[in-house]
């Protein structure tokens, strides 16, 4: 996409990716790099003032490393010139922001009510079982963190599972492993 384009369509321009850049475990400085500095001037460009650009950058962190540290907190709060009280109380606001590292796919299983009614307790005990982890903890590989989710706002396709920012629908407790094998060889690059 062309790096040309007017502040006033840059909003069009994704800032959100399938595939995080960062293990879930790294803390890397977000502006220091060519391409930070291109994000963060993409982003700042879209709104009049500082402070709309506070949640896009949010997620760029969250892209980047797979969680937001409180280091790379501080480091929008230089950027936006805000305070780093101001950026902590937004960032700890909102869970969609993990305030700890991660597993580079990051599983979120609805036990919401239409979930909870389609298995998804048994489908949340079948994630753990086959990522060797408890409900919070990262697989020792890195790979996997499986965390119980309130709703995900697609009850109709119960049970609702969220890796990363994708949702996978309509998710039995068969259908785990396939799943699971799935994110191992995305991971290892023999779905290419
Ligand atoms: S109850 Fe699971 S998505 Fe709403």
């Amino acid at each position: 996409m062309s790096e040309e384009l007017h502040p006033s369509v840059a909003g069009a321009q994704p800032y959100m990716r399938e595939e995080r850049q960062g293990s879930g475990t790294t803390d890397e400085p977000l502006f220091e790099s060519d391409e930070g500095r291109e994000r963060l001037e993409k982003i700042r460009s879209r709104y009049p003032s500082a402070r709309p650009a506070l949640l896009p950058l949010l997620n760029y962190a969250q892209e980047k490393n797979g969680w937001v540290s409180t280091r790379a907190m501080e480091e929008i709060a230089g950027a936006l010139d805000l305070t780093p009280a101001c950026v902590h109380s937004v960032a700890t606001f909102y869970t969609m922001y993990n305030k700890r590292p991660v597993g580079r796919y990051l599983i979120q299983v609805c036990t919401n009510i239409s979930c909870h009614l389609n298995r998804g307790d048994d489908v949340l005990e079948r994630f753990l079982e086959e990522t060797g982890t408890r409900p919070g903890e990262t697989s020792e590989n890195g790979l996997f963190t499986v965390v119980e989710a309130e709703c995900l706002g697609a009850c109709g396709f119960a049970t609702v599972v969220q890796i990363n920012e994708d949702y996978v629908e309509n998710v039995t407790p068969e259908k785990v492993p396939d799943i699971v094998d799935a994110l191992w060889a995305r991971a290892e690059g023999r779905d290419a």
